[in-house]
């Protein structure tokens, strides 16, 4: 069977994590979470107060930043790594959402993190999620998948995955940051969130993630 690269888009919250984790798990394939690496970014600006709005400062970032993931055995699942620290819960936490649109938005930053993720997935067996991995990553990908759900069941979705990581935060904080980076996400000028034209579209309102996942993987059999 040929490998093929799976790239499955779409709105915040809506279950691409969930389902690209457990496609490329049942496929042997590698999973990447393009979101994590601006996320990994985020905390790092963050953290360095570097200003998003020099570009001399915000090269020095990139040049200073390396994002790996490494698979942890006791979870079945890679985690994102900045420096080689271990930051897979620190990047899901609000201050980072609420900042990750605007930084990942800088043309640089794009161009940087763009680049390292075709690296990734140049020898295909790869399951990529993001915003832009069907339309500006891999335009060539054999399979495309846009997903998206109601605002209320990713709002919820959300608070469930932050309340697992210790932080409670108020459905009406997490619908707001959601729309604010789908707004931000979908107007931006470099790479926005589209909806690619050969992609497959997924509401996810009604489905099981296991549904999710078993949709996926006859489509990605049929690509192969
Ligand atoms: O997927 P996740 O919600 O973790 O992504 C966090 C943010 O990273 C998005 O809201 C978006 O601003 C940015 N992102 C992006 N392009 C991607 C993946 C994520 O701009 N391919």
């Amino acid at each position: 069977m040929k490998k093929i690269v799976i790239a499955i888009d779409g709105l915040s919250a809506c279950g691409k994590s969930s389902t690209a984790k457990e496609v490329a798990n049942r496929l042997g394939y590698k999973y990447i979470d393009s979101g994590a690496m601006y996320r990994a970014v985020t905390l790092y600006f963050l953290k360095h107060y570097i200003n998003p709005v020099n570009p001399k400062e915000v090269q020095r970032a990139m040049d200073s930043i390396d994002i790996s993931f490494v698979f942890n055995e006791k979870i079945g699942f890679s985690e994102t790594y900045l420096n080689g620290l271990n930051v897979e819960n620190e990047i899901r936490q609000m201050h980072v959402s609420q900042k990750v649109s605007e930084i990942s938005a800088i043309g640089e930053v794009r161009k940087d993190l763009v680049r390292q993720q075709r690296k990734l997935g140049k020898k295909k067996g790869v399951v990529m999620d993001g915003r832009d991995i069907g339309s500006n990553v891999f335009p060539d990908a054999e399979l495309k998948i846009f997903m998206n759900a109601d605002m209320d069941i990713r709002a919820e979705r959300r608070q469930k995955e932050l309340l697992e990581k210790g932080e409670l935060v108020d459905l009406p904080t997490i619908e707001e940051n959601l729309k604010q980076r789908d707004k931000m996400d979908s107007e931006r000028k470099e790479n926005p969130l589209i909806v690619p034209e050969d992609a497959v579209i997924l509401s996810t309102n009604f489905l099981t993630l296991e549904e999710q996942v078993e949709y996926v993987l006859q489509l990605a059999t049929e690509k192969m």
